[in-house]
């Protein structure tokens, strides 16, 4: 039995290089080492918009293209939808009642949508349990996950363990969450990449647009044959993911003098396309074939489900509703 990698990502957007990088790449490369169970979180879409139905069934379709362009590989990955799994909702109701409001005031979601006064709802608020819903169903082992659900994570394995001292037995698993050792990467306007905060490098979107936000990307007045820092910038904190094959000669280029802001963007956008192109090619092709993707997410779905249904045979007998 391989060991178990568990990770979502919310189809409230599109994905773009900061969930590449911070989290699908690790899927991709530990696929063959792990059983890896990677699902679309559909219900968690649910926290911060109300999306319409043909928004939700347009962003899942396009987010499973995703998963299987970068390398997801449907024969040794679990590929789902969260919502074909309702066992989850049914643990996330019996984890409700072991956990307190005042806890879950602490989680960053919840603080950070009160501090910029958003409208919270209790899916927002409760968050944090439905993802250690989706974590614990699975005996997940790993979750290669971006900084910011680090938390989340830990928050799972408080409930993990509450869980198995209120009812005196190992039911679940305390898992370890994976994170990049870049941690998280900042959009061009050099806050953190996020799709709530516009500042995103979609990994599917038009090579125009991407030119435009790589050629955006914010930088100091620094001239050609000025010395610069190169971890002070952000076009080189692109670099280091897309031109890692000429990564020491931009380095010495920036700390010497002789480049400008201008060629290091021509040159990271090109490195960027070159990157992509791979994946870009292939997404194009799978987003067509609406028949095909559904058939992967209904396949996956079932194989989840099974895990699920085992799972909460247990939990529902440790609790003595059954
Ligand atoms: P979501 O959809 O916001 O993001 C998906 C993944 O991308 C990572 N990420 C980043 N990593 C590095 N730099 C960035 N700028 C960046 N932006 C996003 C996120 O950390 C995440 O790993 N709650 C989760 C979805 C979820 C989940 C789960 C994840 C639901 N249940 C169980 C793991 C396990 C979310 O909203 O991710």
């Amino acid at each position: 039995m391989k060991p178990i990698l568990l990770s979502g990502i919310k189809p409230t957007a599109r994905v773009h290089i900061g969930n590449y990088f911070g989290a699908m790449k690790r899927f991709v490369e530990m696929q063959s080492e792990f059983q890896n169970f990677n699902f679309i979180a559909d219900y968690h879409a649910l926290n911060q918009m109300l999306a319409t139905p043909q928004e939700i069934k347009q962003l899942t379709l396009e987010l499973t293209a995703a998963y299987l362009a970068v390398g997801l590989d449907p024969k040794k990955t679990i590929l789902f939808r969260q919502s074909d799994v309702p066992e989850v909702t049914e643990l996330n109701w019996i984890f409700n009642s072991l956990i307190t409001p005042s806890y879950l005031q602490s989680a960053h979601a919840y603080k950070d949508a009160v501090a910029k006064k958003k409208d919270v709802n209790m899916g927002l608020f409760c968050y944090p349990v439905l993802m250690a819903a989706d974590i614990l169903m699975y005996d997940s082992n790993v979750v290669p996950v971006g900084k910011d659900q680090q938390q989340h994570v830990e928050i799972a394995c408080d409930l993990a363990k509450k869980f198995n001292h209120v009812y005196k037995k190992e039911v679940f698993k305390l898992p370890k969450a994976v994170i990049w050792e870049g941690e998280s990467l900042p959009g061009f306007d050099g806050e953190k990449m996020s799709k709530s905060k516009g500042n995103v490098i979609e990994l599917f979107e038009a090579e125009e647009s991407i030119k435009k936000k790589v050629m955006s990307i914010k930088t100091d007045s620094k001239g050609v044959q000025d010395k610069k820092d190169p971890e002070a910038d952000l076009i080189f904190a692109y670099h280091k993911l897309f031109s890692a094959q000429m990564i020491d000669e931009l380095r010495s280029r920036y700390e010497n003098g002789g480049i400008g802001y201008k060629e290091s963007k021509d040159i990271l956008f090109a490195n960027m396309m070159a990157y992509l192109k791979p994946m870009r090619d292939k997404y194009f092709k799978l987003i067509k074939d609406e028949k095909y993707l559904n058939k992967v997410l209904a396949d996956g779905g079932k194989r989840a489900r099974k895990v699920a249904e085992a799972k909460m045979t247990a939990v529902r007998k440790v609790i003595g509703v059954r």
